[in-house]
């Protein structure tokens, strides 16, 4: 082949790798006339924000938790992410958002400007949640007080800046659905799956995480380092390295109160899990005790 020919070919090439980055790394938009329906409550929204957690990450840290100005760092091994303002300012928070807008971020990943999100945002979680709570929870996040800082900037460098690569990221570490399947749960366990693997991102804290920083499918709910450096996240399976030894009030009593079996005293992270998962009726915290007993257990 003479050099021309070769030229031409890796031009082709180029272009036909380049065409399918483009393609497969496409963000996705949520059809809105899937919410056009929707009117929201804000009664029932208040708990679904403590389910979760939102305010974990976006209130500012030791601030009033209902105002959700953002600014919270979460360091990570590719750089500094910083919690947006979410509240409703409509020059720096989410004042002038649809519905549809809100419901794309929360369950595919992607901003009102057609650009994906990081993970640190766990919309892999999130994307599981129902669009009515989804709608629920626009309707109460409306009734927060507005506050008018701008978000900050993320310090993440090249190629992790380049938000349309998280496409691939994407394709390969957000699986749609549950990672529990279906068959054979009661009420209850399926509530309380709900609760964990939609809304509580349980398990974006207790399992571990690969190099590229997805969830490692087969450690799921095992524990792990610490990604904020110190000590490590306890097991949360059934196994004795876990929770294997709790009883379903063991659960309860540690979700509303704090407090284990050994009346040691939740710290670290689960603080603040915990003074979400207060507002939850004792029947959900149940069904995340039942949920919990039927995960697969694993050794640390
Ligand atoms: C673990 C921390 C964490 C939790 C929990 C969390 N977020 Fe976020 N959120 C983030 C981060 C970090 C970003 C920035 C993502 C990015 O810029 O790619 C973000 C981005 C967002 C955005 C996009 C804002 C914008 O300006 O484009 C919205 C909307 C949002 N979050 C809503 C929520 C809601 C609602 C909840 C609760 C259901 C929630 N978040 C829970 C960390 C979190
Ligand atoms: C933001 C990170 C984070 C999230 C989200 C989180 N946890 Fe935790 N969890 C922790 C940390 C850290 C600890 C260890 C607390 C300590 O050291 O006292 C912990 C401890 C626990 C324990 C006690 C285990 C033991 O052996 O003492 C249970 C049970 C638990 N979490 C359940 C849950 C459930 C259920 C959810 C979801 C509703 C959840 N966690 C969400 C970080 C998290």
């Amino acid at each position: 082949m003479n050099r021309k020919k070769l030229i031409k070919l890796a031009v082709i090439a180029g272009l036909v790798g380049f065409g399918a980055f483009w393609l497969l790394t496409l963000p996705q938009t949520l059809d809105p006339s899937k919410v056009a329906q929707l009117t929201g409550s804000a009664e029932k929204g208040a708990l679904v924000f403590a389910a979760a957690g939102c305010s974990s990450c976006h209130s500012a840290k030791d601030g009033d938790p209902l105002i959700l100005s953002g600014g919270r760092a979460f360091p990570s091994d590719f750089g500094t992410f910083y919690a947006p303002n979410i509240s409703p300012d409509t020059e720096n928070g989410l004042g002038n958002w649809t519905l549809a807008e809100f419901a794309t971020a929360l369950k595919k990943g992607v901003s009102p400007k057609r650009k994906h999100y990081y993970p640190a945002f766990p919309y892999t979680t999130y994307q599981n949640m129902e669009l009515t709570d989804i709608a629920d929870l626009f309707a109460y996040l409306k009734t927060l007080p507005a506050a008018s800082n701008p978000s900050i900037a993320h310090d993440v460098a090249f190629p992790f800046s380049i938000r349309r690569g998280l496409g691939l990221w994407k394709r390969i570490f957000m699986p749609n659905g549950f990672h529990m399947p279906d068959t054979g749960l009661s009420v209850t366990e399926k509530r309380g799956r709900y609760l964990v693997e939609a809304m509580g991102h349980c398990t974006e804290c207790h399992t571990p995480r690969n190099f590229l920083g997805g969830l490692m499918q087969d450690r799921w709910l095992a524990g792990g380092p610490n990604p904020d450096g110190k000590g490590r996240i306890p097991n949360i399976t059934p196994h004795a390295d876990g929770i294997g030894g709790w009883e379903e009030i063991d659960v309860v009593t540690y979700l509303n109160s704090g407090f284990t079996p050994e009346y040691d005293s939740a710290g670290g992270a689960m603080v603040e899990v915990i003074e979400n998962m207060k507002h939850l009726p004792e029947s959900d915290l149940k069904a995340i005790a039942a949920h919990l007993r039927n995960v697969g257990p694993k050794e640390k």
